[in-house]
């Protein structure tokens, strides 16, 4: 009888090689998973070290439990069902690297796109604080033609905004492998959607070492990537500059939700006259809309991860602050050329000051009493210290 292929071990002390676990988040994906194992294992035995299979499901009902039952009967395959969770690919990754037992991790999809014979050049370019990334985008890498233009674009937009975080040429990609030393510790880990090797590159301060790979589309089943996902990606990328440039980002957010709020102001300002206000009551007006956009975005961007406050009370708060900022911006203009001699000639430059007064006083007051952080006890305040 044919040996079974040498598994991830849980006996302890017996030496041996490095155990790889090939995690796979699934979800509706029976039809794929006999061709996945079969290739995954052939691979394998070739490098001739103990490995598993974990499959991560959400829950599918399509029958992936009775395969994985059948394929365990000759092959390291493991199954763990996510129960009574919203379904969510990169937590489903993370639960596999809870359960899995290898000591060096594997990441792939299970539709086949990502080739398994590519799996032992992911692991040969690992090393200390490393993630290797199988990407498409590397010299060498390949997409298949069967993704359309639209798909394209948006990966290729996708992994543009994606660069200055540092995580090679296609930080999305799905496959990936990581030493289970080199992980992030799971509490600094805040995922949304589905590019967790992002996550782990930002979070983990990784160093990356690209291998090219070709990609195919898949052949049975449906992607699960939609609108919903590419929000989720925007939300996401925003919190990792966040994570990553920390203050300076959050004040670039802070100033590009404030432009953005202008040209909310603008708009209705001139709206409103075309509906037949007189000017200075469409100027009074059009001030809270735009109040409100910035109020909105700053808390769902620029503060994101800050304690969600009851949004009545915070918006008040936000507008007691704009106007202090207000009243700081006009009034400092009015200081200058009254009193200052080189202002009183230089009314733009007064102007500028102004501006860039009151929004220094906007930011201070939004940082730190609109969407202050939450307050710590004395022992988290002790241990940061640390
Ligand atoms: N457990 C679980 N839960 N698995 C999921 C979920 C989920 O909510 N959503 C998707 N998956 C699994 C799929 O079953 C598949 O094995 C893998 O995650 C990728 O899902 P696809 O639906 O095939 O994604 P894709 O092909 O559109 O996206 C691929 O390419 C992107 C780059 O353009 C993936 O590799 C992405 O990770 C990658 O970013
Ligand atoms: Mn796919």
């Amino acid at each position: 009888m044919k040996e079974p292929p040498p598994s991830c071990s849980t006996d302890v002390g017996v030496p041996s090689p490095p155990c790889v676990s090939i995690v796979v988040p699934t979800y509706r994906e029976a039809t794929n998973l006999r061709a996945l194992a079969r290739r995954v294992a052939s691979v394998m035995a070739a490098t001739g070290g103990p490995w598993e299979l974990v499959l991560v499901d959400d829950d599918s009902r399509d029958g992936t439990e009775d395969i994985v039952a059948e394929l365990a009967g000759w092959l390291p395959v493991r199954l763990y069902v996510r129960r009574d969770v919203p379904r969510d690919l990169s937590l489903a990754v993370l639960d596999g690297f809870r359960v899995a037992r290898g000591d060096r991790l594997v990441v792939m999809d299970a539709d086949l796109s990502h080739p398994p014979e590519q799996i032992p050049a992911l692991l040969a370019a690992l090393g200390p604080g490393t993630i290797a990334i199988g990407s498409r985008y590397a010299p060498g890498g390949w997409l298949d033609e069967r993704w359309g233009l639209w798909r394209r674009l948006v990966s290729r937009v996708a992994t543009l905004l994606a660069r200055p975080l540092g995580g090679g040429q296609d930080p999305m990609s799905g496959f990936f492998a990581i030493d289970r030393g080199a992980l992030p510790d799971r509490s600094v880990l805040h995922p949304v959607g589905y590019k967790i090797a992002l996550e782990l590159v930002v979070r983990g301060r990784l160093r990356v070492r690209e291998v090219p790979i070709a990609f195919r589309d898949r052949e049975r089943g449906t992607s699960k990537m939609g609108l919903r996902t590419q929000v989720a990606y925007l939300r996401h990328l925003h919190r990792l500059y966040l994570a990553k440039f920390g203050a300076p980002a959050r004040v670039a957010s802070f100033l590009a939700v404030g432009a953005s709020g202008f040209v909310v102001d603008v708009a209705c300002y001139l709206s409103l006259q075309a509906l037949g206000l007189e000017h200075r009551l469409a100027r009074f007006l059009s001030f809270w809309p735009a109040l409100t956009w910035n109020w909105r975005l700053n808390r769902v961007l620029t503060f994101a991860e800050r304690p969600r406050r009851p949004p009545a009370r915070q918006w008040g708060q936000f507008a007691l602050a704009s106007l202090l900022g207000l009243g700081v911006n006009v009034g400092s203009y009015a200081l200058l050329t009254t009193f200052v001699g080189p202002f009183a000639q230089r009314r733009l430059s007064a102007l500028i000051v102004g501006v860039a007064l009151g929004s220094v006083v906007n930011y201070l007051l939004a940082n730190g009493y609109v969407y202050r952080r939450a307050a710590r006890t004395r022992a988290e305040q002790r241990r940061s210290r640390r």
